[in-house]
């Protein structure tokens, strides 16, 4: 792998520089709408690669090489952190971003199994996420450390990425493919229910229909949005503008299409710009 190529372009990272956020597509709005809703003032850019959704049954490999690929344009972007708001690609791909790009702070995600496994009262945590995410290591890890203490049992959700990327969510197509996923959970007696994919929160109700009041719901978004606070605050980066931040959205895919979900499912009225593929680097079309 080689190195960054643009430190120089890092090193010229400053406290007015955005934050960039990045996923397959729009589940890392989840994590977006906390992070504005926690540092208001913060101007971010968010990077949708639809033209790969789903992440979720690629192998690794692939999502490492869009990985690196979207991270050097948002460095080119000047973004002072950069998000990857997506369980799968850091999985796969965060310890080769460090690696690759030494002078950039990166905030991941991992499935929050930590609080599931601290807070359980019947000893039974449930994780749904992607196949990806539970093949990875920092997952395994995880459930290594806390699955001594307590059963951790995963479900994948095959299809609910793309049910909800085509604005899907309250369909009794959705309800059932839900149904499959949870109840054999249920059956098992959690308490707990993480959501391990920056896109199930936007499934939350349905969730929370079907678990019923005595499984708690983890989504790790606020401690994500913290966490980059605390990134930006140990770096000095912390915007110090009093009004509120810009907001800058770019997918692979469509942009009107991703324009009416960011209205759909978190209420803002954005602007998208393509982005495109072009000999394995992404540009701004
Ligand atoms: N939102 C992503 C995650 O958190 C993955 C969705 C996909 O499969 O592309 O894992």
């Amino acid at each position: 792998m080689s190195r960054s190529p643009c430190p120089l372009v890092v090193d010229r990272a400053a406290a007015h520089s955005p934050i960039g956020v990045y996923d397959s597509g729009v589940g890392g709005l989840s994590v977006w709408r906390e992070i504005r809703a926690q540092l208001p003032s913060e101007d971010t850019i968010y990077v949708a690669d639809q033209a790969h959704i789903p992440y979720g049954p690629r192998p690794p490999e692939e999502i490492r090489r869009y990985a690196v690929a979207i991270a050097a344009l948002l460095i080119e972007l000047h973004v002072k952190v950069i998000v990857v708001a997506c369980n799968t690609a850091s999985g796969a791909a965060l310890q080769t971003l460090r690696a690759t790009f030494p002078g950039v702070p990166f905030v991941g995600m991992e499935p929050a199994v930590k609080p599931a496994a601290e807070q359980t009262k019947s000893g039974v945590v449930g994780v749904i996420a992607t196949p990806t995410t539970f093949e990875g290591e920092p997952f395994r890890r995880l459930a290594d450390r806390f699955g001594q203490d307590v059963s951790i049992h995963t479900r994948t959700c095959p299809g609910l990425v793309e049910l909800i990327e085509a604005g899907s969510v309250g369909t009794t197509e959705t309800r059932s493919l839900l149904r499959d996923c949870l109840d054999p959970l249920l059956a098992l007696g959690i308490d707990e229910l993480v959501l391990g994919c920056t896109h199930y929160p936007f499934a939350r109700d349905l969730i929370a229909g079907i678990v019923g009041p005595d499984v708690a719901i983890i989504d790790p978004a606020p401690a994500v949005a913290r966490q980059v606070r605390r990134v930006l605050a140990s770096g000095g980066l912390l915007s110090s503008a009093s009004e509120p931040g810009e907001h800058r959205f770019l997918t692979s895919g469509p942009p009107t299409r991703l324009v009416g979900m960011v209205q759909q499912l978190i209420g803002v009225a954005a602007h998208a710009e393509g982005a495109i593929w072009q000999e394995g680097r992404l540009r701004i079309g």
